[in-house]
């Protein structure tokens, strides 16, 4: 049963300027980060200047590969995804226009004001009033985007893919919503509305559910998308699948104080966030093994599709960040690694082997289908790729292993007259090795976007995107 056909049945310009803006904004956002990790290793690279310093172009960075080049991947692919799911044209070209040029905007306004000192000094929450305003107007587009598309289907069920696009756009509105209540005092200064620790209590419960739908959920939907459809095997379990879907967002909003253990916050509440912490780790895994099982029959695949590894690849790496986050959420293992380096291989654990990993496979798998060819101009590039940004990960996380719990134990060793036992500078030197390979393990992964960015262009350069636009016609029903 075949539906109407059409040449413009979808929307593909947007897709494809979210998906070239994720290779650009990757670029600079983890070249960014290999520099603030240089700085560590040679302080000098301070240059001396406020806005070079370290404390200003650590917000630069975690906002350009989060919310530029994690958000515009999210954006590139939510748009292809519910466009081919719903069989449907998204609803409003102009609007969808909005939200990209929108969202450079945003970016934009960060990369200037950031180290020019602007900030209200929430972390992840960064950016000053206007720009928090300009960041609500471009989400509401997106979501009346993204759920009118939805009620203008064509298919009579909502791919589950969907369902965790859905919750991380809704859930993202409210958490910026919330947590950037402030006062402004002048154009560029803001007061937050809260104080204390209700200000702590709402910025982690903002900050953890930005990981956990931000970071979380909305790159799920992409595994459910791009896993099956590179695979060539339905999901493991559609079933499963729902499951995992409302047990992960109904966990997650509770676990934010595992953020805030030993603080002002009263005992009851740390306790809370690390039972459900240890709780997410059920659902978690469900996520994890579903795409995993997806793989059932087809493994063989893995040997000759370089793609498909950086899918699998990433979901190893999801499985094993969210088996690390819930035991760092006990509070006596917290007690050890607050405050050192582990918590920064976590991160990039989840970011570099999660996050990264999945839209990268995703985006190799999406750009050819929108620009109009069968594959990206080399595969062996994708594969080079694949082990840079492997080795990449690993040597960063694990150096950030050693250097946490390192530190961890050289504050808290204790002589037996109840002194300290090494001065923090020890500990500090201790930790200079590290520091060396994560700077190493940090340039492998961000030469593997050089490497994407030349056989993009190379794909892009050999395509026609009228092609990609004529041939994207509605399909059968139920194909995508
Ligand atoms: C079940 C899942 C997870 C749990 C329970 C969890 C738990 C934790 C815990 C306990 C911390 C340390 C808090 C501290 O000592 O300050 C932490 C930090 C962090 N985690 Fe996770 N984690 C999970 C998954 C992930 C994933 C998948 C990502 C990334 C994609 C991620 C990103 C982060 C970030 C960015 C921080 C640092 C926050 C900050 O202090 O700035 N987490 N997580
Ligand atoms: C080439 C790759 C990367 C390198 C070399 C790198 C390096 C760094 C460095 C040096 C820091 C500061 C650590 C500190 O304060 O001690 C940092 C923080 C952070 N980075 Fe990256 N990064 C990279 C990629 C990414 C990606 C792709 C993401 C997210 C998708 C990410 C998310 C973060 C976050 C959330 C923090 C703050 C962690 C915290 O406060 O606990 N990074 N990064």
């Amino acid at each position: 049963m075949s539906t109407a056909i059409s040449p413009t049945a979808y929307n593909y310009k947007v897709v494809r300027q979210f998906a070239i803006m994720t290779v650009v904004w990757g670029i600079l956002g983890m070249g960014m980060g290999v520099f603030i990790a240089s700085q560590l290793v040679f302080p000098e690279l301070n240059f001396g200047l406020p806005w070079t310093s370290f404390g200003r172009l650590r917000p630069l960075h975690t906002n350009l590969v989060i919310f530029a080049f994690g958000g515009c991947a999210l954006f590139a692919t939510s748009y292809y995804v519910v466009q081919r799911t719903c069989q449907a044209r998204l609803i409003s070209d102009n609007l969808a226009a909005f939200t990209f040029w929108g969202w450079q905007a945003v970016i934009v306004a960060a990369g200037i004001t950031l180290p020019l000192g602007y900030t209200s000094s929430k972390e992840y929450a960064e950016l000053e009033w206007p720009i928090d305003l300009l960041i609500t107007v471009v989400w509401v587009s997106y979501l009346l985007v993204f759920f009118g598309t939805i009620v203008k289907r064509k298919t009579k069920h909502i791919y589950v893919g969907n369902w965790f696009y859905g919750a991380f756009i809704v859930v993202t509105a409210m958490l910026h919503i919330v947590n950037n209540m402030e006062i402004p005092v002048t154009f560029w200064k803001s007061y937050s509305l809260y104080s204390g620790a209700t200000d702590a209590m709402i910025q982690w419960w903002y900050g953890h559910n930005a990981v956990g739908f931000f970071l979380t959920t909305g790159f799920l939907g992409m595994m459910y998308y791009f896993v099956p459809k590179q695979a060539e095997r339905p999901i493991y379990s559609y079933r499963l699948s729902i499951v995992h879907f409302w047990a992960l967002i109904t966990l997650y909003i509770w676990a934010g104080p595992h953020h805030l253990h030993y603080t002002a916050l009263p005992d009851w509440a740390q306790s809370l966030g690390m039972v459900m912490s240890v709780i997410l780790l059920a659902p978690s895994w469900g996520g994890m093994i579903n795409g995993m099982m997806t793989l059932s029959g087809a493994w063989h695949k893995l040997r000759t599709d370089p793609i498909l590894r950086f899918l699998v690849v990433s979901l190893a790496f999801y499985g094993m960040s969210t088996f690390e986050g819930p035991m760092m959420a006990i509070k006596t293992v917290n007690a050890l690694s607050h405050y050192t380096d582990w918590t920064i291989g976590h991160v990039h654990a989840g970011a570099l082997g999660w996050v990264a990993m999945v839209s990268i496979g995703s985006l190799y798998h999406l750009i050819p289908r929108v620009y109009g060819r069968t594959q990206m101009h080399s595969v062996g590039l994708i594969n080079a790729h694949f082990w840079l940004a492997t080795i990449g990960t690993v040597l960063y996380i694990a150096s950030m292993w050693v250097n946490g719990i390192t530190q961890g134990l050289m504050w808290r060793a204790i002589n037996e007259d109840g002194t300290l036992t090494y001065s923090f500078v020890e500990a500090l030197v201790a930790s200079q090795p590290g520091f060396v390979v994560r700077a190493i393990g940090g340039a492998f992964f961000a030469s593997g976007m050089f490497l994407m960015a030349y056989n993009t262009w190379r794909t892009v350069r050999a395509s026609k995107p009228a092609d990609a636009d004529a041939a994207a016609v509605i399909p059968a029903v139920g194909a995508h």
